[in-house]
Order: C-alpha cells, then sequence, then structure tokens
C-alpha cells in the first residue's frame, strides 16, 4: 500500500493520521498515513530511512519544518517564499520540498469562513514562521493592504520588505503593535502569544465592523485572542480548519485529488 506520514517531535498529538485517513476513505484512495517520531538530531535520516521503506511523501511539522528545507532538492515557489516546508513529496526527480499551511489559511478563510481576501484590509499579527508561511498566499487573493505588525518590529519590517519587492511593493508593509492604524476586515493571529495565553497588545480598534478574526491556535475552548476579539464584536475562527485545509492540499499534490473538508472539520471539532 502507498505509504505516507508525518514527521514531529513531539508527536503523538498529531491529528493528521486521522484527517488522511477520512481523506484517503472519502477519494476511495488506497494509502496508510502513520505518526513518525523523528530524533532532535536525526530529521534527515528519519526522512531517508521512511524514503528507503518505500514512503512516497510526508508532512512535516515542529520543530522539523526548516530543516525539511535542507533535507529537499528542489523547493516549490510557496516553500521557497515560506522559508519553511510541510509537505514533502519523494518523486523520481528526488526530494520536493512544498509548503500548505498559506494555502490551507487561504482556502478556510475563503472557501470555509466564505470571507473574500480581495479587496480587504488584512492586518496579520506576528512574524515568525507561521506568518511568514501565509504572506504570499495571502497576497495572491489581491488584498487592498496587508500590514504585519509584531512585538520584534523589524521583523515585520524586514518580512514586508521581502514581499514588497516580490510584487507586494504598496500593498505590504510592516509595523510594531501600537503603530498599527485603522480597522481592519481580516485579523489574523499568527503569534505564539496564545500558547502563554497572552493576547498581542493591539487596540481593539483594529477590527473593522463584520471582522473577521481568525487565530492559528485551536482549543476546546476560545484562545484568549479570540475571547479578545469576540468581546470587540468580531466574527471568530480558530486554527482547526486551516490544520485540515493544509492537509487536503498536501493530499492533492500527493494523490492528484483534494478531499472535500466539511465533515473531518466537524469531527475534530466534536472531538476536542
Ligand atoms: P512560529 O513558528 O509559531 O511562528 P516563531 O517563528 O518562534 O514561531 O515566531 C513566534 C512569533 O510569535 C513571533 O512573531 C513572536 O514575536 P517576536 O518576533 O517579537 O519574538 C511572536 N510572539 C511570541 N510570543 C509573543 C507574545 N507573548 N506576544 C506577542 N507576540 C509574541
Amino acid at each position: 500500500m502507498d505509504r505516507y506520514c508525518v514527521f514531529g517531535n513531539p508527536i503523538a498529538h498529531s491529528k493528521s493520521p486521522e484527517i488522511h485517513a477520512a481523506y484517503a476513505a472519502q477519494t476511495g484512495q488506497e494509502l496508510r498515513y502513520e505518526k513518525r517520531l523523528a530524533p532532535l538530531d536525526g530529521f534527515a535520516a528519519a526522512v531517508h530511512a521512511f524514503i528507503a521503506e518505500g514512503g512516497l511523501g510526508a508532512n512535516v511539522t515542529v520543530p522539523f519544518k526548516l530543516e525539511a528545507v535542507k533535507v529537499a532538492n528542489a523547493l516549490t515557489i510557496r516553500a521557497q517564499a515560506a522559508g519553511a516546508v510541510n509537505t514533502l513529496h519523494f518523486t523520481e526527480d528526488g526530494i520536493i520540498g512544498d509548503n500548505t499551511d498559506g494555502a490551507g489559511l487561504v482556502a478556510d478563510i475563503v472557501g470555509n469562513a466564505g470571507v473574500a481576501i480581495t479587496g480587504k484590509r488584512v492586518l496579520l499579527l506576528g512574524a515568525g514562521g507561521a506568518a511568514r508561511g501565509v504572506v504570499l498566499p495571502i497576497l495572491e487573493h489581491r488584498p487592498a493592504q496587508l500590514v504585519i505588525a509584531n512585538r520584534t518590529v523589524a521583523t515585520a519590517v524586514a518580512l514586508a520588505e521581502q514581499f514588497a519587492a516580490l510584487g507586494g511593493e504598496g500593498v505590504v508593509s510592516g509595523c510594531g503593535f501600537a503603530d498599527i492604524e485603522g480597522g481592519f476586515d481580516i485579523v489574523i493571529n499568527a503569534t505564539s502569544a496564545s500558547l502563554g495565553a497572552e493576547v498581542p497588545p493591539v487596540s481593539p480598534s483594529v477590527f473593522a465592523p463584520g471582522a473577521l478574526a481568525l487565530d492559528m491556535m485551536y482549543s476546546k475552548s476560545p484562545t484568549v485572542f479570540l475571547q479578545f476579539a469576540a468581546q470587540h464584536g468580531a466574527r471568530l475562527r480558530d486554527g482547526l480548519g486551516m490544520l485540515v485545509e493544509q492537509a487536503a492540499e498536501a493530499f492533492s499534490v500527493w494523490r492528484g485529488v483534494r478531499p472535500v473538508t466539511g465533515e473531518v472539520l466537524q469531527q475534530l471539532r466534536d472531538q476536542l
């Protein structure tokens, strides 16, 4: 049977095997998808061992998304832009490194939440790995403006400058949390602040009337960022939709067929 896996450390919590098993059943594809704990100093060896066993592809999660760039023989444009790889495809031409996180986020916003990005003002909080991965897919939807705000201002400015040079000129800019001006239609929390139950210190005025607030994190109860957004009238979305969508995109890279995600998303939500 065709084999895939997800590499991470830790990996026990991963929902990916369940998600991909559901997609395989739905699309009538025969495959096996397992979790693999890679040693912290042995990611590349784990990938090559899986290839030797006949593996056809793999997802990559924390903390290996940067190392996966080096393991790949070639990168897709979106993986180059993200500077990180979450999907490996083992082909006759070598190991292709891709990144489906941004496409997953955009699919969740546009497809699942039903909110167009085109012509909208978008605020991206954070400038680390998670933020970097979604900038290009957001810009591809031609927002009116994309402001990247970060605690370390220089990182946000550098990230914005990089994407301004890649076609985002006049659309993308970077600043600190205190310098954000105006309201936004879509506010995305890509900081890891929610892990420590903290909210990036932004003014409630960032939420334009009817704004969509999205936290890339998810948990049983709304994250502190989503609680803050709710208090200021925003519509809420957590990172579970992005999770199932990035998986659907990876599945489509490997198998050439894109599963529908609605039922799987509901199933995962019910299990939280
Ligand atoms: P990830 O892969 O999750 O993006 P990362 O690359 O370490 O992890 O980036 C973490 C992001 O969350 C950064 O933008 C970080 O801000 P700094 O660049 O200033 O470090 C942001 N972050 C982490 N904790 C935060 C907090 N308590 N408040 C605001 N931003 C926070």
